[in-house]
């Protein structure tokens, strides 16, 4: 019996799909709304993971917070951190003192990512039920690949940014016939912002469409 737990991608874009700028900035492209759910959503979540692309470029604190910076919820039910990557974790990252470190996680959890998979199964093995990954678009994308993915939340600004730093990269599609469908469960406005929730349709393969 599989122990994966639930995965939920979030990623913030433009309307273009861009999740950063061509400098790799990436902060701030939804308003304080988006951010707000993202980070009650963060709260309900047992794990939070991100890439050490991710973790590198933006020092993320990855903690539940309230829009004046306190922890929206005790550090016992604060999602535990997860980093993706072989590079090593800077030495004063902010994720060091995540607030949910302690006895049962003495450090943020690190998984290599050469097989996303079993990485998962090990994450529901620790008893983690739930996995927040909140980036960033190469992790997010071999998610994607896998079929690893249970839940998309995509918050898009009415706003372009053009350039190379797209939301999702290659997911290894060639045709349309292997075109990935999902459904649009909800969409709701967030301030001047749009958040999408969709989940894959999963089709066996020989179901997929054809022209
Ligand atoms: N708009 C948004 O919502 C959003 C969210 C997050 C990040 N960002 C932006 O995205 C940029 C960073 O992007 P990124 O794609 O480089 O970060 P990333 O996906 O967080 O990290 C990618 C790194 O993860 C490691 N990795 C290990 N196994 C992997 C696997 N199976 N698949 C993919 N990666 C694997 C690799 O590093 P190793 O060499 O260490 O193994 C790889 O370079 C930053 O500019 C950040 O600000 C935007």
């Amino acid at each position: 019996m599989t122990t994966r737990p639930k995965i939920t991608v979030k990623w913030a874009q433009t309307l273009d799909g861009r999740a950063a700028a061509a400098d790799g900035s990436s902060q701030w492209i939804t308003g304080p709304d988006a951010r707000a759910d993202v980070h009650r959503r963060r709260a309900a979540a047992d794990a939070i993971l991100v890439g050490t692309g991710t973790l590198i470029a933006d020092d993320p604190s990855l903690t539940a917070r309230d829009p004046e910076g306190a922890l929206l919820v005790p550090a016992s039910a604060q999602p535990v951190p997860v980093i993706i990557g072989a590079r090593a974790i800077p030495a004063g990252a902010k994720v060091l003192h995540h607030p949910a470190l302690g006895a049962r996680f003495p450090h943020p959890i690190r998984c290599s990512g050469a097989d996303l998979a079993a990485d998962m199964e090990e994450l529901g093995a620790l008893g983690i039920r739930s996995v927040f990954v909140e980036g960033g678009p190469h992790i997010v994308s071999s998610l994607l690949r896998l079929g690893l993915v249970d839940e998309l939340l995509v918050y898009v600004a009415p706003a372009l940014l053009g350039g190379p730093r797209l939301a999702v990269g290659d997911l290894g599609i060639e045709s349309m016939a292997c075109i990935e469908r999902l459904s649009f469960t909800r969409t709701e406005h967030l301030g001047p912002d749009i958040l999408i929730t969709a989940t894959p349709v999963r089709t066996a393969p020989d179901q997929k469409e054809t022209r």
